[in-house]
């Protein structure tokens, strides 16, 4: 059976994604970080042999290595691993004029957004290195696009997007030659906590257009930053 880590399992699009790994056929390990959610625990007595909740703070190693041990103590083999835990901590109309830099939101953001991938990746790597897939997602977002960037405000979200954006290519950079592919995913704007109710699409969308993707027959050359749809986004 095939496996799959997804961080930030306990709603939005995790949640979508654990639902669709698990009917797809996956064993999923599930990252919970806080326990106020009951949706994943619910899914659980549905799922009894094939999911798999783990505590994890991404933005703290030692929850991340225990984290990685308890799945390592289930198996011996990654087979793909889903980074998609984040937060959006500014208000998004705030300007430059009126944002409080000092009140730990910058850091933070980096801490979840971009450090966190770059923490399961590296805690990871011996598990996924077994796996048959090699499989490197990280969900990225259209506002790490320096490129395309219209937005004159959301510093700490688009400054971290873009970290993982550079984070995804480095790896490729480093992983490619061992058979790895590592992509950034911009999932849509989906009606989430975080998208908000006039998103476009919803999570269950984005996260069907994402399992498709996962099982793709990856090369080491192809296109890295892609929306949900397989469409290659400008860096
Ligand atoms: N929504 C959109 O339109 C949109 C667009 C582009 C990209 N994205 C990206 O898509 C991903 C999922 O977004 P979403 O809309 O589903 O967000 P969401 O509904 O706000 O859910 C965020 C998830 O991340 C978890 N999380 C937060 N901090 C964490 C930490 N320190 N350690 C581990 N988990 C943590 C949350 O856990 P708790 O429930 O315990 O807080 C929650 O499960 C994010 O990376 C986001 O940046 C979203």
């Amino acid at each position: 059976m095939e496996t799959v880590f997804i961080s930030g399992a306990d709603r939005g699009l995790g949640l979508s994604l654990v639902r669709q790994f698990l009917r797809a056929g996956f064993h999923v390990f599930a990252g919970l970080y806080g326990p106020h959610w009951p949706a994943l625990p619910e899914l659980q007595p549905a799922f009894p042999d094939t999911l798999t909740v783990v505590a994890l703070d991404v933005a703290n190693m030692d929850t991340v290595r225990q984290a990685v041990q308890h799945v390592a103590e289930r198996t011996s083999a990654l087979d793909i691993l889903i980074n998609n835990a984040g937060v959006h901590l500014e208000p998004q109309r705030t300007p430059l004029e009126a944002l409080d830099l000092a009140d730990g939101h910058l850091g933070r953001t980096m801490a979840v957004n971009a450090l966190g991938p770059l923490r399961l990746t590296q805690q990871f790597y011996p598990l996924l290195s077994q796996g048959s897939r090699k499989l490197l997602l990280n969900i990225s977002s259209e506002a790490g696009s320096i490129g395309a960037c219209r937005r004159d405000r959301e510093f700490a979200y688009c400054m971290s997007k873009a970290a993982l954006n550079m984070q995804a290519r480095l790896l490729q950079n480093y992983l490619g030659p061992q058979g790895f592919k590592v992509l950034a995913i911009h999932p849509g704007w989906m009606r989430t906590d975080m998208g908000g109710r006039e998103a476009d699409i919803t999570p269950e969308q984005a996260a069907g257009g994402i399992l498709c993707l996962a099982l793709r027959h990856w090369q080491a050359g192809d296109p890295i930053y892609l929306d949900y749809q397989g469409h290659t986004l400008q860096w």
